[in-house]
């Protein structure tokens, strides 16, 4: 087997790892060993990429710069790679994770640009199929790199999370994607004319590609976020595989065609679970009534009523059945772990405990499955919203811990509503609702939320690992009464 047919042999096995990776991460209890065989994976592709490029180099002398230059350029990018990437995970908090991803994505977006315009250059005379290679390749990855941009600003709170409203917003999109297609038929045709002139307009279309991703991301609201970082991790995984085409690596095309398909199905799930038009959020906003605010529901609707850490365990202790639904707050406040405590006490008792978990709840898809596996809760006692909600006319005591637009009736009730047409957790079906947050601010999507003001609703403020833990500090004492 000569040596190019070994590398290529170990991208498929990298490629095939790569798979049985995302089959293992499909279900919690097959998430780390799946995990690992992607740690793997990636471990063997990039030995057998930076084995080819020395091979090259060693090989071809006369086209690549010396072996000892290539060795160089990969030790010093894998030790910038290492040296930034590895603290910064260590040190991410679980809750600034879909931020993380979205910074990352724009590199991927960033990389792609380069590779495209790389290839641009250093292919003179590649065909039409190159140069549409090429345009494509840019476009993508220059869209992904300002829209991840953008998504990281609006998650870590440094840009407003509402949607930006230009006047004529879809007319801008369609004239810039008309433009881009003009530009291709224009570089097609100049063929190997004006090296010169294509380099400009290969430049002018990843301009475009900057401002079709700021402005179309820009345009979409804080609620839809999550699926616009599922989104953009499937442009991320386009943008890739544009790049696997232009460098002829067929690893980086498997890889990023794995990435751009589940990015994309994961993101009509989440649509489907947030009842979002999937083309209506690709499309910046497209067809939704200009991303109007708040309304009605901004302002306090009622009267709220507190409960005390007594007033809870009294209610807890006189409860047959109890439905947890966690969110973001329970993450914020690392409360999963005396939420474990609880559950573990209150079936000691006898009580019936299950967790409702919201698709979308806390910031990035699986977030609160991942903190409960994490607590050890078991799996068998986390239900998905679908599984859970026809339960909570049946449940005496609802704890909401740090969750709200997640259950916040008025997705049902209020079409002005933000989040109008949203499935939600109906927990206020339950006949006790206990609501640990710390305040009565709003969620992540900034609108009021009625719950708070239903009779069967009291609020116990503070932070709800505090909270969490006074309450299981509190029930032994009440056992022995
Ligand atoms: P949110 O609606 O974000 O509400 C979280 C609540 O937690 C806040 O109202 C906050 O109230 C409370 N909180 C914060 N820190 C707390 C603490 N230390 N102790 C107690 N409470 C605390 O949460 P959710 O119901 O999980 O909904 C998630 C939202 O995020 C949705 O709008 C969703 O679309 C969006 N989103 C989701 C994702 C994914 S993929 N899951 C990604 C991005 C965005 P106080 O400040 O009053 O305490």
């Amino acid at each position: 087997m000569t040596i190019i047919g070994l590398i290529q042999g170990l991208y498929i096995v990298a490629g095939i790892m790569f798979i049985l990776s995302l089959a293992g991460l499909s279900k919690q209890s097959t998430a780390r060993p799946g995990n690992i065989i992607g740690i793997v994976g990636m471990a063997l592709a990039l030995s057998a990429t930076v084995w080819y490029s020395i091979y090259l180099s060693a090989e071809f002398p006369e086209d690549r710069q010396p072996v000892w230059l290539t060795t160089v350029l990969i030790a010093a990018a894998l030790a910038i790679g290492l040296s930034v990437g590895a603290p910064i995970a260590r040190r991410v908090e679980m809750t600034q994770m879909p931020e993380l991803i979205a910074a990352f994505h724009s590199f991927v977006g960033l990389a792609a640009v380069l590779v495209g315009i790389n290839s641009f250059l250093a292919e003179r005379g590649g065909g039409s199929l190159h140069v549409v290679e090429v345009a494509l390749g840019v476009l993508i990855g220059a869209y992904t790199f300002t829209g991840s941009v953008v998504a990281f600003l609006k998650l870590s709170a440094r840009m407003k999370s509402a949607p930006l409203v230009l006047p004529g917003r879809n007319l801008l999109n369609m004239s810039a994607f008309v433009l881009f297609f003009a530009l291709i038929i224009w570089l097609v045709a100049l063929g190997d004319g004006n090296h010169t002139l294509g380099l400009v307009l290969v430049v002018v279309m990843t301009l475009i590609g900057f401002a079709l991703g700021w402005h179309m991301v820009a345009a979409i609201g804080g609620g839809d976020m999550p699926v616009v970082v599922s989104m953009l991790n499937s442009y991320s995984g386009w943008a890739a595989a544009a790049a696997g085409f232009l460098l002829g690596n067929n690893l980086l095309l498997i890889t990023g065609a794995l990435v751009g398909s589940s990015g994309a199905i994961l993101s009509y799930i989440m649509c489907r679970a947030m009842n979002r038009s999937f083309i209506s959020v690709i499309l910046g906003g497209f067809g939704s009534d200009d991303g109007a605010p708040a309304g009605a529901s901004d302002g306090p609707a009622g009267e709220h009523t507190e409960i005390t850490v007594d007033g809870a365990v009294e209610s807890l202790t006189s409860a047959k059945s109890v439905i947890i639904t966690p969110g973001y707050g329970m993450a914020v406040a690392k409360a999963q772990y005396p939420v474990a405590e609880l559950t573990q006490r209150l079936r000691a008792r006898g009580v019936k405990v299950r967790f409702g978990v919201h698709p979308v709840a806390g910031r990035l898809p699986g977030h609160m499955n991942v903190l409960l596996a994490e607590a050890k809760v078991p799996y068998d006692i986390v239900l998905e919203m679908d599984e859970i909600n026809g339960d909570f006319a049946d449940t005496d005591v609802v704890l909401v811990i740090g969750a709200n637009d997640t259950v916040n009736p008025a997705a049902n009730d209020d079409p002005t509503s933000p989040i109008a047409g949203m499935p939600v957790l109906e927990v206020w079906k339950a006949q006790h609702v206990i609501v640990f947050k710390r305040s009565m601010a709003t969620g992540y999507a900034g609108v009021q939320n009625p719950l708070f003001f239903k009779e069967n609703t009291d609020m116990l403020f503070g932070d709800a690992k505090t909270q969490v833990e006074a309450i299981v500090a509190a029930l032994p004492a009440l056992q022995k009464v």
